[in-house]
């Protein structure tokens, strides 16, 4: 049933006046993990919402009301869809009257240096719509200084007009979390800045619509540390642990116990646990977006990222070592071994491999002249590594193998099964147990 949409007045002060600023119109650009939630929490809101994105085969999909994101049901996109407020498309002039554009485009690594091409781009497109009073919010993950040094200039050169005094602009840092069925858009805190008080109070409103809790701080550029400050923290945490779990055989002691053990302390202590390293558009990429602005601009370093990077890098060897050791105990090479791997997925119950340590544990094995077979239920047979057989998990898949890794603890496998019928378990997540069962 189509509803109308919603006009949001507020009044906002800034230089010293009260002014009225309208939300009809919201364009968002990129309609992938963060981008899609984004517009789907806008058209809640009751905005008109204009979902842009470049890729025409994901436009296909949302037009017909199919979801490739976890966490946005097809069924949620269905009822965004039947509202007539959301429109996903590839054509700009779509978004031409838009009161706020958000840009949730990709910020990846070249050789470990930060790529803003597609926020340059993105800005670009938005500098040719960009209309007095409009408010510009970018929530790509990136290094401080990016929006008021690097998209301000662009949005400013490309449209006549000033960041600050005709349009508004701030910043805003993602926090989803695909696959967390707690926390989503709504009710995680959001934090929110502007290039100055205005464009922060607009940016307030604006996500004030569809968030429970906005966090304001005073610049865009404390806004972009703290997004890398966050995801820094949970590097720097998972490679002490994975330091210390690849340590801990020798000294006799499961790590997982004591790690549970620690957790038992009610305060100065956060749960972190190994795993084969880390993946993700998030853990392998942010931290370097920080190490390398502060490498150019103060010739100083941050050596816990560097060092962390170091670390997680290696878990993957770390994890084929340790599964090397295993089949030798048993009498057999790594060469021509039949290894069944559970997962590829970087984190479990979602289907994205994007950095995902597996898939460098699946490259090593095969250099090593294993026949790799892979269950991955998040994935079609099309999506495969090369020379990986894609299979699904079950008695006749864990009895041929030699070896099972387990590298993603995806909650569909039946971890019983795997620990009464595999010969040899190598778990890296602390899912099976048993006496075949061997824990990172
Ligand atoms: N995925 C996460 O969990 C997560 C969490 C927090 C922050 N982030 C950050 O958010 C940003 C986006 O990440 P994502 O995971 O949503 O990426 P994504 O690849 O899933 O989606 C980005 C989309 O932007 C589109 N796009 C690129 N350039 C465009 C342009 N000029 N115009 C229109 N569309 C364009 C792409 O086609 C793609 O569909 C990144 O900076 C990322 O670091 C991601």
């Amino acid at each position: 049933m189509e509803r109308p949409a919603q006009r949001l007045e507020d009044i906002v002060i800034g230089h010293g006046v009260k002014e009225l600023q309208v939300i009809s119109t919201v364009a968002v650009v990129g309609q992938g993990y963060v981008g899609l939630p984004l517009a789907m929490g806008a058209v809640g809101a009751g905005f008109d919402v204009i979902g842009l994105d470049l890729d025409e085969s994901r436009v296909k999909r949302l037009v017909a009301g199919d979801s490739f994101i976890e966490g946005i049901l097809s069924s949620e996109l269905g009822v965004a869809l039947e509202t007539g407020r959301y429109r996903p498309t590839s054509d700009w002039a779509t978004a031409a009257d838009f009161d706020v554009c958000v840009i949730t485009v990709p910020t990846p690594l070249r050789e470990g240096v930060p790529d803003l091409s597609y926020v340059e781009e993105a800005g670009k497109s938005v500098a040719a719509l960009l209309r007095p009073g409009a408010l510009v919010v970018l929530e790509s993950t990136t290094y401080p200084g990016t929006t008021d040094q690097v998209l301000q200039p662009i949005l400013e050169e490309g449209s006549g007009l000033v960041a600050g005094e005709d349009f508004f602009l701030g910043y805003s840092p993602e926090r989803i979390d695909p696959g967390n069925e707690t926390w989503g858009l709504a009710n995680t805190p959001k934090v929110v800045s502007g290039i100055d008080e205005e464009s922060l109070a607009r940016t307030e409103t604006f996500y004030g619509a569809f968030v429970e809790q906005v966090v304001s701080v005073s610049t865009t550029r404390t806004a972009e540390m703290t997004k890398l400050l966050e995801n820094t923290f949970r590097h720097v945490n998972i490679a002490l642990v994975n330091e210390i779990a690849s340590v801990s055989p020798a000294l006799g002691v499961d790590i997982w116990e004591a790690v549970e053990a620690a957790s038992s302390k009610p305060f100065g202590f956060m749960k972190f646990t190994p795993g084969p390293g880390v993946g993700g558009h998030c853990l392998p990429i942010d931290p370097s977006y920080l190490l390398w602005q502060v490498r150019q601009t103060s010739r100083s370093d941050i050596r816990m990222i560097a060092a962390a990077n170091d670390i997680n890098d290696h878990m993957p060897d770390y994890v084929v070592r340790r599964a090397q050791a295993g089949l030798n105990e048993r009498g057999l090479p790594v060469n021509g071994a039949k290894v069944l791997v559970l997962g590829l997925a970087y984190k479990k119950n979602v289907g994205d491999i994007r950095e995902s340590p597996a898939l460098a544990v699946v490259k090593l094995l095969l250099d090593l002249g294993a026949d790799v077979h892979a269950a991955e239920p998040y994935l079609g047979a099309a999506m495969m590594p090369a020379g990986v057989a894609s299979v699904d998990l079950g008695e006749e898949e864990l009895s041929w193998a030699d070896v099972v890794v387990l590298l993603t603890d995806h909650d569909a496998f039946d971890y019983d099964l795997v620990a009464n019928t595999a010969s040899y378990v190598l778990d890296t997540r602390n899912r099976c147990s048993g006496p075949q069962v061997e824990r990172l």
